[in-house]
């Protein structure tokens, strides 16, 4: 329903941002805004402002945001065109539209939803009665309990041709409106068809109900599976997927006529599925609190993640995203993580994505792309190695400009002037599609220096110091020191490498060890770092897997879950440690408040290093071919800066910079 500007712009002026919201929040002006709690989030201490002038809530804590139509939307649970209508009718305006031909279709979405409740709850109680009892064994079988069968309304479509027809029938239900609701399948004129019996779903014998227009019987679009409800944000059931209940046999023999292993309901007055996300209205409260969606491609998989926590879990239905699906998760946090398997296909449709998104991104939105080990979805990962282990693949997740990266430079020859041109041009091109200016600029200097650390030499490589580290070395993909082919890094960083500073690594895990609960606030943190000593880097797993799988955390369990692991020794050395006995805060006799204080400054610190050292290792390269005064006194002048930032005069060693200086 398009609504004319002008109409929204006058509506908008009545309703009154501030009043409408009033009526749900307690307001207090202050200044130019009001404020209150937050109704999206729970919270003690309000952080949600209201600013008439501009015409938007925003809340601080939460990062809810919109206009009046949104707040009514999310409120009400309502479509846009409903929240209009009511907005409308509260201000007393008429709502300028509705041919007749709207109002028809209207009323007949309403008798619509009726129709696929119903169907809903015969294949729920069709699941329990003796003929679903294979249904609900496989569902058993998959680990799926009562309680999510009852929560994602999990049912069984009897094996029989008109057995939900015969059913609705019995409760008034015309045939039209079953075909409307895409649950019964009235087959074309047999003219218009290729002959009888040529497929599985031809009809049995035909019912002539007219003269000139011969109507073959319908007759039921779901037999013999699993029926997965698709239900709209304010949770109307609207379509359905069904299962079939034994898994097809894989490989390229598959008989291409044989069931599919996943049937849609068709394209109807309720349903056009590239506007829809399975498990929307049960993600929609989680993800907003955890500011997190995860898009995964299956309707199980949906609901492994919902049952192993991760409750802000949706997919869409069987085809790629389009841009409605990325402006409806956009809506649940600003930058929802999509899974692939991490397969050849998977990459691919990750860059599918990738595209749609380009053009759409805008300031503070994106997408990020997790990559699943090969063969694996999110339910096979989580039953084979638990809810930890996704957690992590989450934890790696690429953000939109790395993976862009990635699949713009992957396999390139860069041996030649041309060649690099031609990875520059094409790197350009890439973000050609982004149509917001700011996030453009800020992608051509992205790509300016990843370009730039992809082109400068790799001769004069301080030994030791700079091997491959991190993600990179972890893989076993570090760059090859002799080829100029860019190998991609989990990450897609071009150079791979990363400095080490051991100490701060150190001092950061005995903070950790001594403190547990700083975790509960970091944990993100934790996640994305990448720590250059392997040691460390394994024992940074270790905690970020423990706290996973528990967390109320203490220091004695977190020591019996690390000695567990095999790091008794490391706990042990980092425990004694006396180099580290001079930052109090590191150790259990610390505040909790000062422990948190300290390992958050000592991050920064961290991460302050390690850009200092990738400036470093720039300079080196510079020196290596220009020789200059000038160059070798910034290097210097960077070096002192490192040292500083290392805090600590007794770790000097740690860098090696005495000992390594580059002979010029
Ligand atoms: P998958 O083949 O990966 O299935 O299809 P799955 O979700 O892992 O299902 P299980 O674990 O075997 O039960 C991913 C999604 O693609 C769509 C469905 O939405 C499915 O959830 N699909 C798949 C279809 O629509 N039709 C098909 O025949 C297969
Ligand atoms: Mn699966």
């Amino acid at each position: 329903m398009a609504f004319s500007e002008q109409f929204l712009e006058e509506l908008r002026a009545r309703a009154g941002l501030a009043d409408v919201i009033s009526r749900r929040v307690k307001l207090a002006r202050k200044g130019r805004e009001h404020l209150g709690l937050c109704p999206f989030h729970k919270e003690k201490t309000p952080s949600f402002t209201v600013n008439e002038e501009k015409g938007f809530y925003h809340c601080f804590g939460c990062g809810a945001h919109g206009s009046v139509f949104d707040f009514v939307m999310e409120t009400d649970g309502l479509t846009f065109p409903e929240a209009v209508e009511k907005l409308a009718g509260e201000a007393g305006l008429e709502v300028p539209r509705a041919t007749p031909e709207d109002r028809e279709r209207q009323k007949q979405r309403q008798t619509l939803f009726d129709v696929t409740e119903k169907a809903c709850l015969f294949f729920e109680r069709r699941l329990r009665m003796p003929e679903g009892k294979k249904a609900l064994d496989y569902l058993k079988r998959r680990g799926l309990g009562d309680d999510v069968i009852k929560r994602f309304r999990l049912g069984f479509a009897p094996d029989g041709r008109g057995v939900l027809k015969t059913a609705l029938a019995k409760d008034g239900i015309p045939e039209n409106l079953m075909v409307g609701a895409g649950l019964i399948i009235q087959p074309e004129d047999q003219e218009a068809r290729t002959g009888p019996g040529g497929s599985g779903d031809t009809p049995g014998p035909e019912a002539r109900t007219g003269t000139q227009k011969p109507k073959r019987e319908t007759y039921d679009r779901f037999r013999g599976r699993v029926m997965f409800p698709i239900t709209d944000p304010r949770d109307r059931v609207i379509a359905f997927g069904g299962r079939v209940l034994e898994s097809p046999p894989a490989g390229p023999e598959t008989d291409k006529s044989a069931a599919p292993k996943y049937l849609n309901s068709p394209e109807t007055a309720l349903f056009q599925k590239g506007r829809v996300l399975y498990g929307q209205k049960l993600a929609s409260g989680p993800a907003r609190k955890a500011g997190i969606v995860i898009v995964t491609e299956g309707y199980t998989d949906v609901i492994a993640l919902h049952r192993a926590g991760f409750e802000y879990a949706v997919a869409p239905l069987g085809t790629a995203l389009t841009e409605t699906q990325i402006g409806l998760l956009w809506r649940l946090a600003p930058e929802p993580v999509l899974c692939f398997d991490g397969d050849k296909a998977g990459v691919r449709a990750a860059g599918r994505a990738l595209e749609r998104a380009l053009p759409l991104l805008k300031p503070g939105h994106s997408l990020r792309f997790a990559l699943l080990p090969q063969n694996e979805d999110p339910d096979s990962l989580i039953q084979r190695e638990g809810a930890a282990a996704f957690a992590r693949v989450l934890g790696g997740a690429l953000s939109l400009s790395d993976m862009l990266w990635r699949l713009v430079s992957q396999g390139v020859d860069i041996s030649t002037p041309e060649r690099c041109a031609g990875l520059e041009k094409k790197a350009y091109d890439a973000i050609g599609p982004i149509r917001d200016e700011k996030v453009r600029g800020f992608y051509m200097r992205d790509f300016r220096d990843r370009l730039f650390q992809t082109f400068r030499p790799k001769k004069m490589r301080l030994s030791g110091r700079f091997g491959p580290t991190g993600m990179a070395a972890r893989a076993g993909q570090g760059r090859q020191a002799k080829s100029n082919l860019l190998v991609s890094t989990p990450l897609g960083r071009g150079a791979g490498e990363e400095p080490v500073h051991r100490r701060i690594e150190e001092l950061l895990m005995l903070t950790l060890l001594s403190h547990p609960a700083i975790l509960v606030a970091h944990h993100e943190d934790l996640a994305g770092l990448d720590m250059a000593t392997p040691e460390m880097d394994r024992l940074c797993r270790a905690i970020l897997e423990a706290t996973e799988s528990d967390s109320g955390l203490d220091t004695g369990r977190l020591k019996d879950h690390l000695v567990e692991k095999g790091f008794e020794a490391l706990y042990m050395r980092l425990t004694e440690s006396a180099s580290l006995k001079s930052d109090w805060f590191a150790w259990p006799e610390a505040a909790l408040v000062d422990a948190e204080k300290g390992w958050v400054q000592t991050l920064k610190r961290y991460r302050r290093i390690t850009t200092l050292q990738k400036e470093y290792e720039a300079l080196e390269d510079e020196l290596s071919r220009n020789t200059t005064e000038e160059c070798f006194s910034r290097l210097m002048a960077l070096q002192e800066e490192m040292q500083v930032n290392s805090g600590n005069e007794s770790d000097l060693e740690g860098y090696g910079l005495a000992s390594e200086r580059p002979v010029t």
